[in-house]
């Protein structure tokens, strides 16, 4: 046998990316490649990237250029194109950049095999079909390396939604939910391997209608409810939700299921009812509002994470001065800002922009304002007891960090703290991005 090829892998964007790139890895695994962290030494370069924004298109495209050093020294070295980018522009890349060896869509990642003995022959490879088999199937049960204490897991995949903003439904096509016994078996693998927490991950996870075992349709809080059960399995996490999928048994299992945590991602975009119309976001301010008040009514504290698009077209002083209002009523632990951003195809596209200095201007005051919220929340943890997961080493010597109930990163010097292991920790100090505590 020869020596085991090297994978060099670039993950960009989101945490389905971040689960993907596991998943592809796997794939390649059968093909005898073992992953590097380090570009120069690999046989195969692959980048998975995220269409989100104009700016992550343009980022892949520089990536790119930079290995065209390292392509000229070892023409033997694969490069590849995966994720968002590869199924809105695959043949573009190719054209743009004759360096790529092979293009691969988000729903068609199981085929690398195929594709990487393709691109091996010197031909071109590109996949970026929606397929009717199931990648997470044919993905499954590679070695069962040991894992970390924390995982993702993929459970529903695309959007219906068509937010006037986005290329979600585009690239990563209709909404669609696993089965809840495949679910639960690559669950149970993950404890398995080492796993504590499960983030449950989906495009609009709280939108989950996967077959149950009774062939009825599960919602999201069944499918909790039965991962619940799981020993060994400490703590459960799902994001992204869209607010209009936030049902009553999901709310309720926020203040009942004790291995849910008091963290919520319910992304609102905008705090203006004409732009919600606008971004055919199908909520309105005021249903948004009443909706916080109902999940924390389950749970009091609960810590609210948002994202929030400022700029977006037609966007008045008014429609802003809107979103920093319902900013201030809602009080973030959390949030994801961005200035709106132009994508191809989408209805909003073909609208009057915003002055970029106006957005940019709305940006700043929208991030002062939240990271204010966000500081304060923080900083009122301070004498409080929470649960932290370890999750590493920390920087200083005897140093662990770990992530708290409400994933906040915490910073703990004591011998019993052990990765995977969860300690009850008094908060002792707040800083610009953790917090510091003792083993109580
Ligand atoms: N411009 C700016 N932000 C966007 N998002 C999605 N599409 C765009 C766009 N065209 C943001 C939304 C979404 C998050 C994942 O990215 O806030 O919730
Ligand atoms: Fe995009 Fe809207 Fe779907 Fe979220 S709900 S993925 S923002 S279209």
């Amino acid at each position: 046998m020869g020596e085991a090829k090297k994978l060099y892998i670039k993950t960009y964007g989101c945490q389905m990316n971040v689960y993907d790139s596991e998943r592809m890895a796997e794939a390649l695994g059968g093909q005898g490649y073992v992953t590097t962290d380090s570009p120069e030494d690999a046989d195969m370069i692959l980048l998975n990237t995220c269409h989100i924004r104009e700016k992550a298109a343009e980022k892949v495209y520089s990536e790119l250029g930079r290995f065209k050093g390292l392509k000229a020294e070892k023409p033997d070295l694969k490069i590849g194109v995966a994720g968002c980018v590869a199924q809105a522009e695959g043949e573009e890349i190719m054209r743009r950049q004759p360096m790529v060896d092979l293009v691969v869509g988000p729903q068609s990642y199981h085929r690398l095999p195929e594709l990487e003995a393709k691109a091996g022959q010197g031909q071109k490879a590109l996949d970026t079909d929606f397929p009717v088999e199931d990648k997470f199937e044919i993905l499954k049960s590679r070695p069962k390396a040991k894992r970390g204490p924390t995982a993702f897991l993929t459970v529903q995949e695309g959007c219906d939604k068509f937010c006037a903003f986005c290329v979600v439904p585009y690239t990563r096509g209709a909404e669609v939910s696993r089965p809840v016994i495949r679910v639960l078996d690559e669950a149970r693998d993950l404890v398995e391997r080492g796993v504590r927490e499960i983030t449950l991950l989906g495009q609009n996870v709280n939108a989950y209608h996967g077959e149950g075992p009774d062939g009825a349709d599960w919602s999201l809080a069944r499918l909790i409810w039965e991962l619940d059960r799981i020993d060994g399995l400490e703590r459960i996490r799902f994001t992204t939700s869209h607010p209009n999928d936030m049902t009553d048994d999901l709310i309720a299992a926020h203040g009942e299921c004790g291995k849910l945590m008091p963290y919520l991602h319910l992304p609102v975009q905008s705090g203006s009812d004409r732009i919600l119309k606008r971004m055919n976001r199908s909520h309105d301010r005021d249903s948004y509002l009443r909706l916080i008040e109902k999940i924390r009514a389950a749970r009091p504290d609960i810590l609210i994470s948002g994202d929030f698009i400022v700029g977006f077209p037609e966007e008045t002083d008014q429609d802003f001065e809107d979103t920093m209002d319902l900013i201030r009523q809602v009080n973030y632990g959390q949030a994801f800002s961005f200035k709106y951003s132009t994508r191809p195809g989408t209805p909003a596209a073909e609208r009057a922009q915003v002055d970029p200095d106006v957005a940019s201007d709305r940006l700043a005051r929208l991030q002062a304002l939240i990271t204010e919220q966000q500081r304060a929340i923080q900083d009122a943890m301070v004498g409080r007891e929470v649960g932290v997961l370890f999750e590493k080493k920390g920087r200083m010597d005897g140093q662990m960090v770990g992530k708290s109930d409400y994933l906040h990163a915490v910073h703990v010097t004591d011998p019993r703290a052990e990765i995977g292991k969860i300690a009850r920790v008094r908060i002792t100090q707040s800083g610009p991005n953790s917090l510091a505590g003792e083993i109580v």
